[in-house]
């Protein structure tokens, strides 16, 4: 009989704690745990017969998303002592989106894999992540499905709204926007140095709905939050609340053994999609939920994405497809009053961290302003934003947000620009010799999981110099690359397989129509299949980059787009033993 059975109360005893093998029993090696932990400077009766609850935090000096993670770690350690748990904050891996090349995606499967090992080999009864910044999410959600321990996610929270001559800023998105006015000859050095100090004014996350915002509202979604807790800016006292009480829950995960499995379960992920839908959000969330579902055992295809997003309404008006940031989405709701407004479209029945239903959880959460959060009969666009293309370019998918395009674009063939690599593109997109019109169809290439390597954010290409100044704005853009979730245009993104992989991506040629048509979830390369079939023949594959290292490791075993870009060995189900600690 268990611990739980006998009392009744569904928690554990302390001897059945993960912990108890490292400090609780007789041996040599547990009277050593015990000797360290005095060393740390714990009393016996400060720690022993308590769960351990490791807060791990992707707080460091280059992450300006998370600067104040430091001092919030503070905060969740005292929800951890107030319930009686024992904490123990451990550093993981910093992404920081900004600074970080080639792209922290290349690193997302590291932070995954860190997670994973580190609650595995240490004493740990449950965890408290902490993280918001793009792939800082679903690395450390990825790890702990797979460390499969009761866990509970702490999202950094965004900045707060950016400033600018009485205009409010939204960081990515204005930053993407001022560039092309200052390329376009409309704002000077004067005005860039002033928005450098504009644009992202508070620690925090990105307060768009670019990838930061899409994917810890994600974890909110899931259930793997303190409800409310995603749209909490990050400086307002709310969030260090909301740090003390994930720390308390932590405690009773823990004593409960409610594990990561039986919140991540398919059900959980389709109101996953339907939350990204719902909200507008970043294309960058399909390739991490394929991933994050995949160390769940749940099988998440980017068909799934299409057929729930195409039944969604876009209800959250914010940038880049909207108007507001997640300050006001906050102030109207947050994602509470989102979630209630998609009840009839969500399994209500299922459990998260908080609740033993999301019924229980969303119910009395209400919208404060329908603009930012709009209502079925009134939303910002009648299906979800974004679209899985299919064609002879993307014959495993390609996606678009349709909804941050200029919708003359969304049904178009045009001739193709090429480039082979993101540094070709910089180098010569201004160049008048390249005959390039708005009706042309930029094509890069080479920027794929193993292209780029980690697919980096390239995919809105820049528009020519010579078109901005006659004011366009968007054109038909495609790639393997990814997008960031702040920025905005016809831009196809995640086109699979990758050109670096031999995908049709590489047999493209200058001049050649390409058809894009959403509405039919299209993507054509029209040449036909016989001349294709002399170009693919005519392909040398390109030479492995990396010789020895991570990169190796990576290369050797990423998945493409399609399926999450997790490594192979990482997204198989499996049992892995547990560590001997006696
Ligand atoms: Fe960190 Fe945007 S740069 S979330
Ligand atoms: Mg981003």
């Amino acid at each position: 009989m268990t611990g739980a059975e006998r009392r009744g109360d569904g928690r554990r005893s302390p001897e059945e704690l993960r912990s108890h093998a490292w400090y609780g029993t007789d041996g040599l090696r547990s009277f050593s745990h015990r000797a360290r932990t005095r060393q740390l400077g714990y009393l016996p009766e400060e720690h022993l017969g308590k769960p351990v609850i490791a807060v791990l935090n992707t707080w460091s000096d280059i992450n300006p998303c998370h600067q104040h993670l430091r001092e919030r770690a503070e905060a969740v350690k005292r929800g951890v002592w107030q319930a009686g748990g024992f904490p123990l904050e451990f550093p993981v891996s910093t992404l920081s989106e900004t600074f970080q090349k080639p792209t922290p995606m290349l690193y997302r499967n590291l932070l995954a894999l860190e997670t994973e090992e580190l609650l595995r080999s240490y004493p740990v009864d449950g965890a408290v992540l902490m993280g918001g910044c793009d792939k800082t999410t679903p690395g450390l959600l990825m790890g702990a499905a797979s460390a499969d321990l009761p866990a509970l996610f702490v999202p950094a929270g965004p900045m707060l709204r950016g400033h600018w001559r009485g205009e409010t800023l939204g960081s990515g998105t204005d930053m993407w926007k001022y560039w092309d006015d200052k390329r376009a000859g409309l704002i000077g050095d004067c005005e860039m140095a002033e928005l450098e100090c504009g644009l992202a004014r508070s620690p925090g996350h990105c307060m768009t709905m670019g990838t930061a915002s899409t994917m810890t509202a994600v974890a909110e979604a899931l259930g793997v939050t303190v409800p409310g807790a995603s749209s909490i800016p990050a400086v307002d006292s709310g969030h260090s609340r909301m740090a003390a009480a994930a720390g308390m829950r932590a405690v009773e995960l823990a004593w409960r053994d409610l594990r990561l499995s039986r919140i991540l379960t398919r059900e959980a992920y389709e109101d996953a999609v339907t939350t990204v839908a719902a909200l507008g959000g970043s294309t960058n969330a399909i390739i991490h939920l394929i991933a994050m579902a995949g160390r769940s055992g749940v099988k998440l295809t980017l068909d799934d994405f299409d057929a729930i997003v195409r039944r969604v309404p876009v209800l959250a008006n914010l940038r880049p497809g909207g108007a507001y940031l997640m300050e006001d989405f906050h102030y109207a709701g947050g994602l509470p009053g989102l979630l209630a407004r998609l009840a009839d479209r969500l399994h209500l029945d299922r459990p998260t961290v908080a609740h033993d239903s999301l019924r229980e959880q969303i119910a009395g959460a209400l919208v404060h302003d329908d603009d930012v959060i709009r209502t079925a009969g009134d939303p910002l666009a009648p299906e979800g934003g974004i679209a899985v293309l299919r064609g002879n370019l993307a014959p495993d998918g390609a996606v678009i947000k349709h909804v941050a395009a200029e919708p003359h674009l969304l049904r178009h063939t045009g001739p193709a620009v090429v480039f082979d690599d993101y540094r070709t593109l910089q180098a010569t997109i201004d160049d008048p010799d390249l005959g390039i019109t708005a009706d042309s169809v930029l094509v890069l290439r080479g920027s794929g999981p193993l292209g780029g390597p980690g697919m980096p954010e390239y995919g809105m290409l820049p528009i020519p110099a010579h078109l901005l100044k006659q004011g366009v704005r968007d054109m038909v853009r495609i790639s393997d690359a990814r997008m960031s979730g702040t920025s905005y245009g016809a831009c196809v993104l995640h086109v699979a397989p990758e050109s670096h992989a031999g995908g049709p991506l590489a047999l493209v040629r200058t001049g050649d129509p390409v058809t894009l048509d959403v509405e039919a979830r299209l993507l054509r390369l029209e040449v036909d299949e016989a001349e294709l079939e002399r170009r693919r023949a005519a392909l040398t594959p390109p030479t492995a980059r990396y010789g020895r290292g991570y990169g190796a490791l990576y290369e050797q075993h990423i998945t493409q787009a399609d399926t999450g870009c997790d490594f192979d060995f990482l997204a198989r189900p499996g049992e892995v033993p547990e560590p001997y600690a006696g």
